[in-house]
């Protein structure tokens, strides 16, 4: 079993051994927490063992809707916000080679319910009204706002353009077992649903139906990414902490942030890893940043971004840290051609694969930036592939509950979300906020 590699040489000049070694007996303590299941949010730590414990016959049964729906679509719409989307998305765009033609049987995926525009939501419903449609409603609580107005458009319109009983037929719900409004519209329609199981909180659901049916049908092979997901959970949960890649990043992460360092940034070199970045995002922020505490999880496109964030992160207010996600080696490897003139001056580049040119970018940009004062932490993935996905998942979320605990916050709530929830209501009218909705109005006149 190969574990993922964490480079940290570019780190180590902020952090001594000692200050590692001291930390270690905080982070057997972690792990303890962990182990015993009695931390806070202990009854959010369902996703430890789920890629063991996850029944062979739910698998199955994702796999027979996913090629139903394949089958059935040349549009497959996810419709989910925050961990009830972002999950897949990172999985299907790290995965999908990019300009994949899609046709009916491996249906373009589109996502929806993750915001409140109307402009997007006006063009999705004129884009979907000619095509064959599939369609996953994606929600833990079955009450959030935005995926609720999303479906209830694209439920309309899937209803007009195939009947009330073939729309039927063309709706898969992932919800709570037993309470929510989305699942009571599910029983009371007749839709196939998926249970999203209690102790799993949205940013820790990618390996459950959250994230596993909208991957196969994306024609991702997910028995092998729970696969990377399991010997994760073997890897990752070895308790010799200096062995333990998870815990060294979640302890050169304290540290750093100790020392000022109050910014993360993820870094890729390759445009496939956004939604993963932005998986990653969610995960650590929303666990992280609560109580005044929390490091701000960003993240950057390189070299694309050299181009515009590079400055700031070269020179900027030095609170930032990196860390570069990387594949070792791309699928495809391509050469810089050699056409026999140096006439664009690329003559010295002429026959080497881009591959090189690319790390050689890599290396000169994390040597800049650590020579600026950005500490760089590297995470290698040997390659592309289902099995890698799961085990980067499922590292991340065992890092984040380390992180989280060892900087003394749950993480696996999020008490801070429902704030603006409110005074959205509020400010709607919604039955029952009347009186912040007085409140809010006062103060906007002041
Ligand atoms: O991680 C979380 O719990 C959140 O980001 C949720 O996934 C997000 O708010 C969506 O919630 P729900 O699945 O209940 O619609």
């Amino acid at each position: 079993m190969q574990r993922l590699n964490l480079e940290t040489t570019l780190a180590r000049e902020t952090i001594s051994e000692r200050e590692l070694q001291e930390m270690k007996a905080l982070l057997e303590a972690v792990e303890a927490m962990l182990q015993e299941q009695d931390g806070p949010g202990d009854d959010f730590l369902g996703w430890l063992d789920w890629p063991t414990t996850m029944k062979p016959e739910e698998i199955e049964k994702i796999k027979i809707t996913a090629q139903q729906l394949r089958e059935q679509s040349e549009v497959f719409l996810v419709i989910g916000i925050g961990g009830s989307y972002l999950g897949a998305r990172a999985a299907i765009e790290w995965l999908t080679p990019p300009f994949t033609p899609n046709a009916k049987g491996n249906p373009e995926i589109i996502y929806a319910g993750h915001h409140l525009d109307s402009d997007y939501l006006f063009g999705l419903m004129q884009y979907l009204k000619d095509k064959e449609v599939t369609v996953n409603v994606i929600s833990k609580s079955g009450t959030t706002t935005e995926p609720a107005i999303s479906f209830r458009m694209v439920k309309a319109l899937m209803e007009e353009k195939y009947g009330r009983d073939g729309a039927k037929d063309r709706i898969v719900v992932t919800t709570d077992a037993a309470k929510g409004a989305l699942k009571t519209l599910a029983d009371s329609e007749g839709y196939q649903t998926f249970v999203i199981p209690d102790d799993i909180g949205g940013r820790y659901s990618v390996l459950t139906p959250v994230g596993l049916l909208p991957i196969a049908v994306a024609g991702i092979d997910i028995e092998s990414m729970l696969q990377g997901a399991r010997d994760a959970q073997t890897l990752y949960n070895e308790t010799v902490i200096t062995d333990n890649p998870s815990y060294q990043y979640a302890a050169y992460r304290n540290a750093l942030s100790r020392k000022g360092k109050t910014t993360e940034i993820m870094v890729s070199y390759d445009p496939s890893y956004h939604y993963m970045a932005e998986w990653w995002k969610q995960l650590f922020g929303e666990s992280e940043g609560k109580d005044g505490k929390g490091i701000f999880p960003a993240s950057l496109q390189l070299t694309t971004d050299l181009h515009s964030m590079g400055q700031y992160v070269q020179e900027g207010l030095r609170n930032l840290f990196e860390t570069v996600v990387r594949t070792e080696k791309p699928v495809k490897d391509i050469l810089v051609p050699d056409t026999g003139s140096d006439d664009d001056g690329l003559g010295y580049l002429a026959g080497k694969p881009l591959s090189l040119v690319n790390k050689k970018a890599m290396e000169g940009t994390s040597m800049a930036h650590t020579d600026g004062g950005v500490p760089v932490l590297q995470i290698t993935i040997p390659e592309k592939s289902p099995y890698w996905a799961g085990q980067l998942f499922y590292f991340f979320m065992k890092s984040c509950a380390i992180s989280g605990y060892l900087l003394g916050v749950n993480p696996f709530n999020q008490p801070g979300v429902e704030a603006y929830k409110a005074n959205m209501f509020a400010l709607l009218g919604k039955p029952g906020y009347e009186k912040l909705k007085k409140e809010l109005e006062s103060r906007w006149q002041e």
